[in-house]
């Protein structure tokens, strides 16, 4: 059998849904949501309703593009969480709705196991591309987590370290307000920080012990930062924001790479990849390759590093459908029952009664 999977991802503010065949992704539809830009972060109320608004045509704009017929379908994977009650809701309840319609099985979806195993999809038109072989370590960074995977198999994940309060995209999002720049902040500081001194200003490494990451010190020491200065000069923004955001984003990464550096010593492993948004980031992804040259010190040297795709590093519905093609194969699928699981852990693997 070559399994037709639609996916459907709603947990923040894309509405999202791919078609996957026989493991590969055919498409991968996005409506994103600008209402949130003015408001500096995702109104949850406002999330729920556009995906209300978007979800049917984005379904079946996927379809369509596909030339997938409903009736081709062999099942349906929707992200059960973490994200927002009110975003998850739509998606869960669109999936349950059609499923129920067409008489198809159900497939639960963690959104951060996916951002994991997006490092797997394969598409009908490139060329197979190389994926990490287990185990490996994933450096999942969004704008609601910040943890390091220690992953053992497409089903089998365990966190070794993560954020104790703020996530890493957070941090960039909530500094990015600071400065009066427009949600979401993170691609804008990369934009303006490529153009920026790294060493013209420097803010606190919170470092916490263990694999585990500390972000809302720096957060509050920038808006210390920003106040102070703005008193001496009303434009210190608007002189320096090349400068600010050069230096904060290479705190921030710098932290994610130190935490990265001990996991790998700890773990022995060599395989590493990112994930999630913020592996969006140019200096990340600069920082990760870095790592995978010979000319570094024995210790450091010789990391073997996956990066995703940018479509594939912020939400999307074909990480979903990856995930969905796993579970498919592995017969494991959900309850009619089954509701959105806001707090859904990674590797948590939780029962849908
Ligand atoms: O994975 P994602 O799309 O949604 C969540 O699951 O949270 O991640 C969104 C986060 C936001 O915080 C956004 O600012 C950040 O990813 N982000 C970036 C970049 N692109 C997106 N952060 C830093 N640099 C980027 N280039
Ligand atoms: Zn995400």
């Amino acid at each position: 059998m070559q399994p037709v999977i639609l996916a459907i991802e709603s947990s923040c503010d894309e509405t999202s849904a791919a078609i996957i065949r026989n493991g590969k992704v055919l498409n991968n539809v996005i409506a994103s949501q600008n209402v949130h830009q003015k408001y500096g972060g995702v109104v949850p109320e406002l999330a729920s309703r556009a995906h209300q608004k978007n979800i049917l045509h984005v379904v079946n704009d996927a379809l369509t593009s596909a030339g997938v017929t409903p009736s081709q379908l062999n099942a349906i994977a929707f992200t059960r969480g973490p994200g927002l009650l009110g975003s998850l809701l739509v998606g869960v309840s669109f999936a349950k709705g059609m499923a129920t319609a067409l008489s198809l099985p159900l497939i639960e979806v963690n959104h951060l196991e996916a951002h994991v195993l997006a490092h797997f999809i394969q598409t009908e038109h490139k060329e197979l591309k190389e994926v990490p072989t287990f185990p490996f370590l994933c450096l999942t960074v969004s704008g609601g987590h910040s943890q390091i995977v220690l992953v053992r198999n497409t089903n089998d994940m365990t966190v070794i370290g993560e954020t104790l309060d703020d996530a890493v995209g957070e941090a960039f999002d909530k500094a990015a307000k600071i400065m009066g720049l427009p949600y979401p902040g993170g691609p804008l500081i990369d934009r303006h920080a490529q153009l920026g001194n790294p060493a013209a200003f420097s803010f606190p490494n919170t470092n916490v012990p263990g694999l585990d990451f500390s972000f809302s010190g720096i957060k509050t020491a920038f808006l210390y930062f920003i106040r102070d200065n703005i008193a001496r000069d009303p434009q210190f923004i608007n002189n320096h924001l090349n400068d600010i955001c050069a230096s904060l984003q290479h705190q921030l990464i710098s932290m994610l790479m130190s935490k990265l550096n001990q996991a790998v010593d700890q773990t022995g492993i060599r395989q590493v990849a990112i994930a999630g948004g913020v592996s969006a980031n140019s200096f990340l992804r600069k920082a990760l390759l870095s790592r995978a040259d010979a000319g570094l010190p024995a210790v450091q040297a010789g990391w073997k590093v996956f990066i995703p795709p940018f479509e594939y590093c912020t939400d999307n519905a074909a990480m979903i459908a990856m995930v969905g093609h796993f579970r498919f194969l592995e017969g494991k699928f959900s309850g009619w029952n089954v509701a959105p699981l806001p707090n859904m852990t990674t590797g948590s693997d939780a029962p849908s009664l």
